[in-house]
């Protein structure tokens, strides 16, 4: 069970790779906010950064706490992004999107120098898949397109896919900042992470998937007492 403290420590941790002139991409969910809140801090000590956030939650969390921001198509180089994660594994993949915002934050971990992964312990899996990958569709067509993730996920060796569209407040299909709905996919077990996210890519309005691989460098898991490092 994560407790806050991890969270923090971990986002804690992470200010270290901090340095004065960077842009920095700003993750979403309550870890990330941590690393926010600690970078604000920062910067009313006098550091020079500029964030991009990685949604509009981030956004809205970061211009209340006065950290400036850049909006990411005046951006030519982001040096770091540090982000929270649903789960990772011992090769540095992930599952990502349990707060909707996975669209930006592929595109903004891919475009970043180093990637950051901050995460409690609970966090930590042998093999991806036990919680819900999202997956971002378009709603045109979306019935349809979750038959074709279905059958990506059953090509990728997930033995019994069950695909919900997330709902959110009427029982709705929740609306992402990118204009678009979430299929959560229950597998259990990913087996092959990297087919999963090579079957998913090829469906036809599937915008993103919530499979992070290759793209974090470094691991933070904050412990109560402080946090460990990971390099990969
Ligand atoms: C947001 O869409 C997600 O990718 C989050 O980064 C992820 O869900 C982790 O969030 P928590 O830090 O709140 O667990």
């Amino acid at each position: 069970m994560a407790n806050e403290r991890e969270k923090e420590n971990a986002a804690i941790a992470a200010i270290e790779f901090v340095e004065d002139g960077m842009t920095i991409g700003l993750g979403t969910g309550s870890t990330a906010k941590y690393f926010v809140e600690n970078l604000a801090e920062e910067i009313a000590d006098g550091l020079m950064v500029r964030g991009v956030p990685t949604s509009e939650e981030t956004r809205r969390l970061a211009e209340s706490l006065g950290v400036p921001l850049v909006p990411i198509e005046h951006v030519d180089r982001i040096h770091l992004t540090v982000d929270g994660a649903d789960e990772v594994d011992g090769h540095a993949q992930l599952i990502k999107g349990g707060g909707a915002a996975l669209l930006r934050e592929k595109i903004i971990a891919n475009a970043s120098d180093l990637m950051i992964v901050i995460a409690d312990p609970s966090k930590q899996v042998e093999m991806l898949g036990q919680f819900p990958l999202p997956v971002e569709v378009t709603p045109f067509g979306y019935t349809i397109t979750a038959k074709k993730v279905y059958d990506a996920l059953k090509a990728a060796g997930v033995a019994k896919p069950r695909i919900d569209v997330r709902n959110g407040p009427g029982n709705k299909p929740i609306i992402t900042d990118g204009g678009n709905y979430i299929l959560d996919c229950h597998c259990s077990v990913i087996p092959d992470a990297p087919r999963a996210a090579f079957e998913l890519a090829s469906v036809p309005g599937v915008v993103e998937h919530g499979l992070f691989i290759g793209l974090a460098r470094t691991v933070i898991i904050g412990q109560d007492d402080g946090a460990s490092v990971f390099e990969y």
